[in-house]
């Protein structure tokens, strides 16, 4: 044991708090590098950081901070004011139906109450609502595991459901 340690022990003081993931860190890291003198870089690199590993950590928050020569709550500041930047990992499934008018009007009312119930007795799913994705003539219009879907059917949207049902 080293006599730094002896000494924090014996002070009863906290232990230090775990290192983050510094793979992760290096990984955010060299993204946000990457747009370093870009006008306005923080939003595409957010975009990136979502991209690469699907949310943003907590820990993300200061590297973004330090390679921007910003304060933490700056970041923080932009990534709380927009929901599309999640902040946990991601579902093994997601599914994000339109429930604008154009989708209405053919169904995605009935479609997401039925994804809904199908989501409440299964594990690790998430669906979501959106009021418009630009597929309204496709309707009813749904996000799919990061994929837009148009003309979806109960079938198509449940299928993934289920097989996560406990
Ligand atoms: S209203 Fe659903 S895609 Fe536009």
């Amino acid at each position: 044991m080293s006599p730094k340690t002896d000494r924090r022990q014996a002070s009863g003081a906290a232990p230090p708090r775990p290192p983050a993931d510094a793979a992760r860190a290096d990984a955010v890291r060299t993204i946000a590098t990457q747009y370093v003198g870009d006008r306005g870089p923080l939003l595409p690199i957010l975009h990136s950081v979502l991209e690469h590993h699907g949310y943003i950590a907590d820990d993300d928050i200061p590297v973004i901070a330090e390679v921007l020569n910003l304060s933490r709550a700056d970041v923080h500041g932009v990534v709380s004011f927009y929901p599309d930047f999640r902040r946990t990992p991601p579902p093994a499934v997601r599914v994000v139906l339109c429930r604008g008018e154009a989708c209405q009007s053919v169904g995605a009312e009935d479609l997401y109450a039925a994804a809904r119930s199908a989501a409440a007795r299964a594990d690790d799913v998430e669906v979501g609502e959106v009021f418009c994705l630009g597929n309204c003539a496709l309707g009813p219009s749904g996000v799919v595991n990061g994929q837009l879907r148009g003309r979806l059917t109960t079938a198509d949207v449940l299928a993934p459901l289920h097989r996560r049902q406990r």
